[in-house]
């Protein structure tokens, strides 16, 4: 174990007890920013921000700039995949992502097409050159399920349409998760050749199965997507994110292969301490007592460095950061996880 890097997050990745813990924010670049909605409106369109490498790259660098945290995680967003596997995507302002529904199976394109993709590898290739030496840079993708439920529903919110396919033609969710798996799998592979040094899969709607289910289209494409990226990248850790997956976390951790586990906020630090036991942790500050602040902030960070931070950890929410959140906030968690008064 260990790993010879000065960088935090890195050595807790690979298992070490960094004190303090590095520490980063799921959406850390986004909408709380006045200097993100500047170039956002720049852009023009969400998915052009996360296509044109200079500004996907100012975006990823603004927060680190801020506020310093110990990783950069490159701006860009899960549906880049589906979209490059030729599934029309569309971002209405305010109003999330909207995707054509998926008829049936055999309708996914096998073909990453690496051409659309490029954009995103080239802002990893500027992010890099500008990133201070501690400073880790993170690519992401999103977990085969996960996308599973954006493609096959055309939006997010409602997956009653993946659950009923889900009874109705589960060999065909098989397929469609294998192919969105090595699809993640070659984007992530891009990203590590590109500069990413560490790689999170966001399994946002994990919550969504249980039991034989989420083993078979949550545990199951996870292995498949870290065993075809170990293959090439045998050296470079992963970040499993199965959000909401409760009771299943602890057979998620043991078998999907990644080595680190990210927490959304309702598991409770007991559960997040034995977890811890496995590997290293990530996790998991509910996003709005970031929105809160004041005493009830400093108390629950306290409580999570004091339960976990003695171990392998690195500190982050427990989800993506709400565009509501001041930014003295940010200010004051980056003060009391370095140790502030
Ligand atoms: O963490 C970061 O700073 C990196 C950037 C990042 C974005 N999306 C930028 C973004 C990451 C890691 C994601 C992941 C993502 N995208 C997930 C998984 C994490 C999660 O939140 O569960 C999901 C499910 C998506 C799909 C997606 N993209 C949705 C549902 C939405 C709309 C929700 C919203 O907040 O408006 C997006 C849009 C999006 N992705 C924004 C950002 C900054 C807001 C777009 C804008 O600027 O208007």
């Amino acid at each position: 174990m260990g790993n010879p890097s000065g960088k935090s997050l890195l050595r807790a990745l690979s298992g070490e007890s960094v004190s303090p813990p590095p520490w980063w924010l799921m959406r850390q670049a986004g909408r709380y920013l006045p200097e993100y909605r500047e170039l956002r409106k720049k852009a023009g369109s969400f998915l052009g921000l996360c296509y044109t490498p200079e500004l996907a790259a100012e975006a990823t660098l603004q927060p680190v700039r801020r506020f310093g945290m110990d990783a950069a995680i490159l701006f860009s967003d899960i549906l880049v995949v589906p979209e490059a596997l030729g599934r029309k995507v569309t971002f209405r302002d305010g109003d999330g992502p909207s995707l054509e529904p998926l008829p049936t199976a055999d309708d996914l394109g096998k073909i990453l097409d690496s051409a659309k993709l490029a954009p995103v590898y080239a802002a990893l290739r500027l992010v890099k050159k500008e990133l201070p030496d501690k400073t880790a840079l993170i690519g992401f993708a999103g977990g085969a399920w996960t996308l599973a439920c954006y493609v096959i529903a055309g939006h997010g919110g409602d997956f009653a349409a993946v659950k009923s396919w889900s009874k109705r033609d589960p060999d065909g969710l098989d397929r469609v998760t294998s192919v969105l798996a090595d699809a993640v799998a070659a984007h992530l592979a891009a990203q590590i050749d590109a500069g990413a040094e560490t790689v999170q899969i966001f399994d946002s709607w994990a919550g969504l199965l249980a039991g034989e289910e989420f083993r078979r289209w949550v545990i199951a494409p996870t292995q498949r997507i870290v065993e075809n990226l170990k293959r090439r990248h045998p050296a470079v850790p992963v970040i499993g994110f199965p959000r909401n997956a409760g009771a299943m976390y602890a057979e998620y951790f043991a078998a999907s292969g990644v080595d680190a586990l990210g927490l959304d906020w309702g598991v409770g630090l007991d559960t997040a301490k034995i977890l811890q036991q496995h590997g290293p942790v990530q996790g998991n500050l509910d996003p709005e007592l970031l929105v809160a602040g004041g005493a009830a902030l400093d108390a629950a960070v306290r409580d999570i460095l004091k339960a976990l931070g003695s171990r392998p950890f690195v500190f982050n929410l427990g989800h993506g950061i709400l565009p509501e959140t001041p930014i003295e906030h940010v200010v004051r968690l980056g003060e009391l996880l370095r140790g502030g008064p």
